[in-house]
């Protein structure tokens, strides 16, 4: 597996360098290092059980690491205890204090700092208003909905302006719909405030939509870590081209150059020829997403990057239409086309499918 490495340079806000943790001859997670830049929000994506709440709470100080060490803001912290940290933890559960009010809750870690009551409320305050609590601060955590629940988790972790807000699925208990306005509200205080944090999700679209860089894990390890749009277009290996949205993924070898443009090619089965760009490997899989598909009804005449298909089947999705395209050498390739045109493409169709060559990427198997 390849690792990417993060080759941010600037000092680190939080950086995790070649974290393990043991469970008893179980490695949940696997030398994984990260550097997150101060102000910069980074989510932490992976499947059920590959280590990111092991990872975060990590970084809090609730589990401590097999081996490996833990920066923030220059300091080694490996060993401290959470109070120690400077960092504000947001649980899946919310985990409130019951019998303290709205008020009370923001108010605890400020009360616990020493900061002055005066002082201490005014931010809770400000905060309140920020989050939009400001008229719930005097109920308790039972007589709010989920939704006002997850913002008083956030104030709570906000109000002692930590160096580092760590989210563990935060929005979890929330419908879909709130989940998203939600997101919305905390990427937009988060980048007000210049919070640095790192978000724990499963879901890769609520990681793509909200997050400066995406962590992607894989059974403890960390197999990619950049931006969403390179995440999308330049997949580091098929775990990573798979879990971020949807992709065609086609066993091809490398067979010389095109002799024009400085592409290489690439054989796949059939009558597959892909030319791309030439920084590719020997042997992999060639990625080629859905939407990156144009089909036609006559060949282009191209010599690379297209073929002869039949539609085996139309999915119909509304604003879009997934064709299962099948070409010589018995491959299936799923083409996206806007849901307006799939009447011209019926099951048994012969069509002519092209892409360009800057769609493409390749993994190595
Ligand atoms: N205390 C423990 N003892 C033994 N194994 C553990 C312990 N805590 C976690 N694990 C294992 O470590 C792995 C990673 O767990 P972790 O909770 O970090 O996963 P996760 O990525 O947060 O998953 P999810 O999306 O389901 O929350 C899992 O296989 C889990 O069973
Ligand atoms: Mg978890």
């Amino acid at each position: 597996m390849i690792t990417t490495a993060d080759t941010t340079t600037a000092r680190p806000k939080i950086s995790f360098e070649g974290i393990v943790k043991d469970y008893r001859g179980f490695r949940a997670v696997d030398r994984v290092s990260v550097a997150v830049q101060a102000g910069e929000l980074v989510a932490l994506l992976g499947p059920s059980g590959c280590g990111k709440t092991t990872t975060l709470r990590m970084a809090a100080g609730f589990i401590e690491p097999t081996e490996g060490k833990i920066m923030i803001d220059g300091r080694d912290v490996t060993r401290l205890p959470p109070y120690k940290r400077d960092t504000g933890m947001v649980f899946q559960s919310y985990a409130l204090f019951p019998h303290l009010t709205v008020g009370g809750n923001m108010l605890f870690g400020l009360k616990r700092r020493g900061v002055a009551r005066e002082e201490a409320e005014r931010r809770v305050r400000e905060l309140a208003a920020m989050l939009k609590l400001d008229h719930l601060l005097d109920r308790l955590p039972k007589q709010l909905s989920g939704g006002q629940q997850q913002r008083v988790a956030v104030g709570r972790a906000l109000v002692i302006n930590p160096a580092v807000l760590l989210l563990d699925e935060p929005f979890s208990n929330l419908d879909a719909q709130l989940r998203e306005s939600t997101r919305v509200e905390l990427r937009r205080i988060q980048q007000e405030l210049g919070i640095t944090a790192l978000f724990v999700t499963h879901d890769q679209s609520e990681a793509m939509a909200i997050a400066d860089r995406v962590a992607v894990m894989d059974a403890g390890r960390l197999a990619q870590i950049d931006t969403p749009e390179r995440l999308y277009a330049r997949p580091a290996t098929r775990f990573v081209a798979n879990f971020i949205g949807r992709a065609n993924l086609i066993d091809a070898k490398a067979a010389g150059a095109t002799g024009r443009d400085g592409l290489t090619v690439m054989r796949g089965p059939g009558e597959l020829k892909f030319a791309l760009a030439s920084d590719t490997p020997a042997e992999g899989a060639v990625v080629l997403r859905p939407e990156a598909i144009r089909i036609d009804r006559e060949p282009t005449g191209a010599e690379f990057n297209t073929a002869e298909a039949t539609v085996k089947s139309v999915s119909f999705l509304g604003s879009a239409a997934h064709l299962a395209l099948e070409f010589a050498g018995d491959v299936t390739i799923t083409a996206e086309i806007r849901g307006s045109e799939a009447a011209s493409y019926p099951q048994g169709a012969k069509v002519w499918a092209s892409w360009d060559a800057s769609a493409l990427s390749c993994v190595i198997n």
